[in-house]
């Protein structure tokens, strides 16, 4: 199972019509919804959604407006996609992914393997079975949405609380220490394509239990284990409130050459103290290179799982609160930098780090193409960011496969042989940002040079 994947991360390099695509970028108005401005920044802004909600138009014209990631609530989990064992169900699932679609946002995946939230015939499993069923269940949930994942939360919560560093101990603990490296390899099998992330909670600062999956993300990278990234939670309350270290902490696992993520952010404060904590979350995001998205847990204080705290960035009425404008605000004037590359080698790493070739931008009228590439053997990822110079609604990306190169799948692009337009909803493409395309392949992608036309 365990493969040999060398990575090729394609870093943007200065051509004019790119530098003149930056230079719009960075003079252009700030923009004025959390996802544009985290777009801006290289970044997603994401929410967690429960698919009964779509239904609300204040909810859904919210979730359009500001966000451009998604991750079901509760809908992926192992409960709602294998209620019995053997017999999948992806409706409430499906619903949501057919919602990004329409609306061009991403998807993260959220929870395959977790002590919590199995279905009834899973808890009552053990040993050998439980192992085969977890397995069978990657397999499956990670086949039904391959391509469709930008990332997975592959293991959620599998650390203790407390000094101790260690394991939590749970069923699927118990079936043997290395569950949550089958669990990995598992899900890179299954979706080739996918970030495959470790998820926990009360791992935001440096701590005994953050140090624990720090040493097991080391020994994961140092033995070939995938891990593309961790996924800090940052429930924040005043029994785990925000501490110093935060940026830290995400700027040390980024050294250990992962992506990290804020993957379920609320915080329990109130007034002046809340906004200001969410602008000091936003900024060690942007002060990270590595750090990749931010995903609140929840639209309105009335979404949350714990409502009672007010923890989110509108009000029950889907007003702006106090917290959004300081997010925003601190999306707009954070790192001014160029848009950090899709994947990037860490400038310090304790693990074989990836490969880097040269970049390959391609420019035409209106915008570049620059193409970021996933090789392991036999296959590949290939992921397109088409940045405009000036705003465009339509683009066509120009790019030939060497021969032997096979493309199996493709999202957020219609081809036509070396030709790769737009879709209905990624057409539109306003000055200095960008969308991304992507496809899955057998064979070598080999260096690639993109041309890019705009209309
Ligand atoms: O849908 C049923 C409803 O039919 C029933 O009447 C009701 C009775 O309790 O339950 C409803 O399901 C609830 C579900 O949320 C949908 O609202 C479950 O009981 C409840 O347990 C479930 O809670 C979810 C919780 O995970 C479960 O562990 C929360 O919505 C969800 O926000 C929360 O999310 C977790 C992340 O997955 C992992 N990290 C922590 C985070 C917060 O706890």
């Amino acid at each position: 199972m365990r493969r040999t994947r060398t990575r090729i991360a394609v870093v943007l390099a200065g051509t004019a019509a790119l530098a003149t695509a930056i230079g719009l970028a960075s003079t252009a108005q700030a923009a004025t919804t959390l996802g544009a401005s985290a777009a801006d920044k290289g970044r997603y802004f994401g929410t967690a959604v429960a698919n009964y909600k779509l239904s609300d138009a204040t909810y859904s014209g919210i979730l359009d407006r500001e966000f451009n990631m998604i991750t079901p609530e509760n809908e992926m989990k192992w409960d709602a996609t294998e209620p019995n064992q053997g017999q999948f169900s992806y409706g409430s699932a499906d619903a949501i992914v057919a919602h990004a679609n329409a609306h061009g946002q991403r998807m993260r995946g959220h929870a395959l393997a977790w002590y919590s939230q199995q279905p009834g015939w899973a808890q009552n499993m053990s040993g050998t079975a439980l192992r085969n069923a977890m397995v069978n269940h990657i397999t499956n949930v990670a086949g039904h949405y391959k391509g469709k994942i930008y990332a997975w939360d592959v293991v959620n919560e599998a650390f203790a609380d407390g000094g101790s560093g260690g394991r939590r101990d749970s069923n699927l603990q118990r079936t043997g220490n290395d569950w949550i490296e089958v669990a990995f390899q598992t899900a890179r099998a299954a979706d080739p394509g996918a970030k495959l992330c470790y998820n926990d909670y009360n791992t935001d600062g440096i701590n005994a239990k953050s140090t624990g999956v720090y040493n097991m993300v080391k020994d994961f990278k140092s033995r070939g284990v995938p891990i593309d990234c961790v996924g800090f939670q940052s429930h924040i309350n005043s029994g785990s409130p925000l501490t110093s270290d935060y940026q830290a902490n995400l700027q040390r696992f980024a050294d250990l050459g992962v992506d990290v993520q804020i993957t379920e952010l609320d915080i329990a404060y109130s007034g002046t103290q809340q906004a200001s904590a969410y602008a000091t979350v936003t900024k060690a995001c942007l002060a990270v290179s590595r750090c990749t998205g931010i995903t609140v847990w929840g639209i309105r204080d009335s979404d949350s799982w714990r409502s009672s705290d007010n923890p989110l960035l509108f009000d029950g009425n889907g007003n702006k609160k106090a917290a959004y404008t300081s997010t925003l605000d601190a999306l707009n004037g954070g790192s001014t930098s160029s848009p950090p590359p899709v994947s990037t080698s860490p400038s310090r790493s304790t693990s074989p780090s990836p490969s880097t070739s040269p970049s390959n931008p391609g420019g035409g009228q209106g915008c570049t193409a620059t193409t970021s590439v996933n090789q392991w053997q036999g296959g590949f990822v290939v992921t397109v960011r088409v940045t405009a110079g000036s705003t465009i609604n339509g683009w066509t990306v120009g790019l030939a496969l060497p021969s032997g190169a096979t493309v199996t799948n493709s999202w957020n692009v219609t081809r036509s042989g070396n030709n790769w337009s737009n879709v209905s909803y990624n057409g539109h493409v306003n000055a200095g940002q960008y969308t991304e395309f992507g496809f899955q392949g057998t064979g070598t992608a080999g260096t690639l040079t993109p041309t890019c036309s705009g209309s």
